[in-house]
């Protein structure tokens, strides 16, 4: 069976001006403003919900079916994911587009001037289940992508019966008060941060236990304070993994999906697949970029048995010899 991903796979161009952007704005001519930076670094690192999810996820030891948009420059983002144990079966290239790109430059105080170009992931309304095998399909994540899509990947799995994580963070405010409703109440479970939480509260006018009654399990991260996950037995709370330096904290969110669903997937208790989630967020924690952490199923459990003193991680271990597909 398979844990099917849908999300958007960008780009992220970061670049860094040595500078002060505040120096070469004049605000008495603001009305004409026309700045260029000499950037004297650029990085382009890959990234998109969908993308770092399912390179999470092969991290952990899955085959992940990975369904996305994506434009002209990515066969080589493609072949990094194919290399690295996703099925990349539900990628669709289309040649006139460009990948959705992030483009940042970031100054010397850190302030930020940022573009970010949908491209390709405004497309992602023509990936269907129903053309993934969707009756091999264990679990789906519906991760930030276009809107749209987003909308009609909940209604998909409603139709087809196949169960659902509902993620839709970055996009809340794009989604309508009853599309969210929509989405929760078919999914099995919500996954938001705190800061979403309140947004989706906000603007379905729904309280924590109407939103809980909606669908079995939600889960709230809160950054360093770690996660809850509230279940209809009540409210576990799972602390989060010192990390041992701190590179860059974009993907966490991301990579504690992969370790959550993994979790869930081998059929473990709600808090041993939060435990996995903080690890697995914290190895992103630990370098620059969202894919660009490594680690061995082993060294994962090994670590994971270290940090909470519980041998979960090696029963996971064991079962995970026969889950790893073959070929
Ligand atoms: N500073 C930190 N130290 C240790 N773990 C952290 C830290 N920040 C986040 N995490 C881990 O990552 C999980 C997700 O973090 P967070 O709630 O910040 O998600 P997010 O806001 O969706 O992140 P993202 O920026 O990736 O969208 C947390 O529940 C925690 O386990
Ligand atoms: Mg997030």
């Amino acid at each position: 069976m398979t844990i099917a991903v849908t999300g958007s796979m960008a780009y992220d161009y970061i670049m860094s001006f040595p500078g002060r952007f505040v120096d070469h704005i004049l605000p008495d001519q603001i009305e004409i403003l026309s700045v260029s930076f000499l950037v004297d670094s650029m990085r382009r690192e890959r990234g998109g919900c969908g993308g770092n999810i399912a390179y999470n996820l092969a991290l952990l030891g899955q085959h992940p079916l990975l369904m996305a948009t994506v434009g002209q420059d990515a066969p080589e983002y493609v072949a990094w994911l194919r290399d690295n144990g996703v099925d990349t079966s539900g990628v669709l290239q289309l040649a006139d587009e460009f990948t959705a790109s992030f483009f940042v430059s970031t100054d010397r105080d850190n302030n930020q001037i940022a573009s970010f170009y949908t491209g390709a992931m405004a497309k992602a309304g023509r990936l269907s289940f129903n053309d993934n095998r969707p009756e091999t399909i264990e679990i789906a994540i519906i991760s930030p992508n276009d809107p749209g899509a987003m909308v009609k990947y909940a209604r998909e799995c409603q139709e087809l019966d196949i169960p659902y994580i509902y993620d839709p963070s970055q996009q809340i405010p794009r989604l309508t008060p009853s599309e969210l409703v929509e989405g929760i109440r078919g999914a099995n479970i919500l996954i938001v941060n705190d800061y979403e939480f309140g947004m989706i509260k906000k603007q379905t006018g729904l309280s924590t236990s109407q939103i809980q009654e909606l669908t079995e399990v939600v889960v709230v991260t809160q950054g360093e304070r770690g996660s809850a996950v509230h279940t209809s037995e009540g409210v576990l709370e799972i602390p989060s993994v010192p990390p041992r330096r701190v590179a860059d904290p974009t993907g966490v969110g991301d990579a504690y999906r992969a370790g959550f669903i993994t979790g869930m997937c081998r059929g473990l208790p709600w808090l041993a697949a939060g435990r996995m989630g903080s690890l697995a967020a914290t190895y992103v924690l630990e370098e620059h970029g969202t894919q660009r952490h490594r680690y061995t199923l082993d060294s994962f459990c090994q670590r994971y048995y270290e940090t909470f003193d519980d041998e979960t991680a090696f029963e996971l271990l064991h079962s995970a010899v026969s889950l790893v597909p073959e070929g």
